[in-house]
């Protein structure tokens, strides 16, 4: 059998929904050499971690750390940790990732139920209040920005209800950490999983978590520390998590003093993660929200000079994404490929109900930049003029453009 060649995966610019390109310094970091898991550094990295992402979280929560594993990774950790058999959870679902909760939730055993709202819009606070009323969940849990629909869920009065119900509240802020506003102890969030391939600018693999000491105390009421590395008077729950895995009780306890051995950090991920929030942090939290919101709205501006709907509740629009209604009698996957292969640029295709009906174009972490913008737009109105589609001539291009005077002026 021949050997598969090197890699040398081929140049792309990343504007779909996330990934995106890692920004090179991360890249740069990954790169470092590997130290022991007990070793010193790798210890001082791993409080470095977590005191960097309580400020990326813009929280106090002592559990702030990493999950070794994709962004679901991070929802699975939290939910089996949290949750019992027939447990209630409460999920609002506004698109795909709201789905994928249910379905975490469902396969930890929990009661679950759902309001539903179209794709594209989100969750009227009233509607949540009255399933919260009737329902009475231990977790309600919560897409922040659905990537699928592109709109942002605003939390208001959500930590207010969950202290009326005593529920823990929950936010997979996957696709807006980092480029769109936050704020996990101000809203009251107990738990908020995430990930580095959208706005941080990571690959994806590492998945930053954040926990409340509420959720704490839930999940070490369920402590079992595994037979092999228990100590002398370490508990061993009647009803312990059930993933080994993914016990944040015991990951707990690695990022602690403690340092139980319960697994072997992904030292590379750690240097990464640390970072992407090394890099969000130096820019500024406010200022690199205010570049993602600026680039977007070039984006959207541009897509929109081009004669393109923009699809959703744009009231509610994430910073970060744009979902384009593909005009009709254009083929869709047909100005992916072409844009792929002719000009190097990845764009977002759609799932379910918007499935070959819309794109989603992405501005974030160090795409979120105006090159990557204008370029985009450009080669967009190339390609769609090439596939018999009538549009303005440089119309996405000037909007962009008009966006971007307007912000320095
Ligand atoms: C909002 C949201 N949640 C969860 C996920 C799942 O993330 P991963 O693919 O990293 O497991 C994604 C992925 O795009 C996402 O956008």
């Amino acid at each position: 059998m021949t050997l598969p060649g090197p890699l040398n995966p081929p140049s792309r610019l990343l504007m779909g929904p996330g990934p995106i390109n890692a920004d090179p310094r991360v890249l740069r970091a990954m790169s470092a050499a590997l130290v022991g898991q007990y070793d010193p550094f790798m210890t001082h990295a791993m409080n470095e971690v977590m005191e960097l992402y309580r400020r990326v979280f813009v929280t106090s929560h002592r559990q702030t750390l990493l999950v070794d594993s994709t962004s679901r990774g991070g929802i699975e950790a939290a939910f089996v940790s949290v949750l019992e058999p027939g447990d209630k959870v409460l999920v609002p679902v506004m698109g795909r990732f709201g789905h994928l909760l249910v379905e975490i939730a469902q396969r930890c055993g929990a009661e679950v139920h759902t309001v539903e709202v179209p794709w594209g819009q989100v969750a009227p606070y009233e509607l949540i209040a009255d399933a919260m009323e009737k329902v009475q969940p231990k977790l309600l849990a919560v897409v922040h920005g659905d990537t699928s629909t592109t709109v942002v869920q605003p939390f208001d009065g959500l930590s207010d209800l969950c202290q009326r119900y005593g529920t823990l509240l929950y936010a997979d802020v996957t696709a807006t950490i980092g480029g769109n506003e936050f704020l996990t102890d101000a809203w009251g969030v107990d738990i908020a999983t995430g990930g580095l391939q959208k706005c941080l600018g990571g690959p994806s693999g590492s998945a930053p978590v954040t926990f409340s000491a509420h959720a704490e105390a839930v999940i070490n009421s369920r402590k079992s520390i595994e037979a092999g590395i228990r100590a002398e008077g370490d508990a061993v729950a009647s009803h312990p998590i059930r993933s080994n895995y993914f016990d944040m009780s015991m990951v707990f306890e690695y990022w602690s003093e403690r340092r139980l051995n319960h697994h072997t950090e992904a030292t590379t991920m750690l240097y990464g993660a640390r970072e992407c929030a090394r890099i969000v942090l130096e820019e500024g939290l406010e200022r690199f929200q205010a570049r993602h919101l600026v680039h977007g709205r070039a984006m959207m501006a541009g897509v929109r000079g081009l004669g393109l709907g923009v699809f959703g509740d744009v009231e509610h629009k994430m910073t970060n994404i744009v979902g384009v209604v593909i005009p009709d009698g254009v083929d869709g996957e047909a100005v992916r490929g072409h844009l792929l292969q002719d000009f190097g640029i990845e764009i977002g295709t759609s799932f379910g109900p918007l499935h070959g009906k819309v794109w989603r174009i992405g501005t974030m972490g160090c795409n979120a930049r105006q090159d990557a913008v204008l370029t985009t737009l450009a080669a967009l109105e190339s390609v769609l003029r090439r596939e018999g589609f009538g549009l303005p001539a440089g119309g996405g291009v000037d909007e962009a453009y008009r966006v971007y005077a307007e912000a320095t002026a």
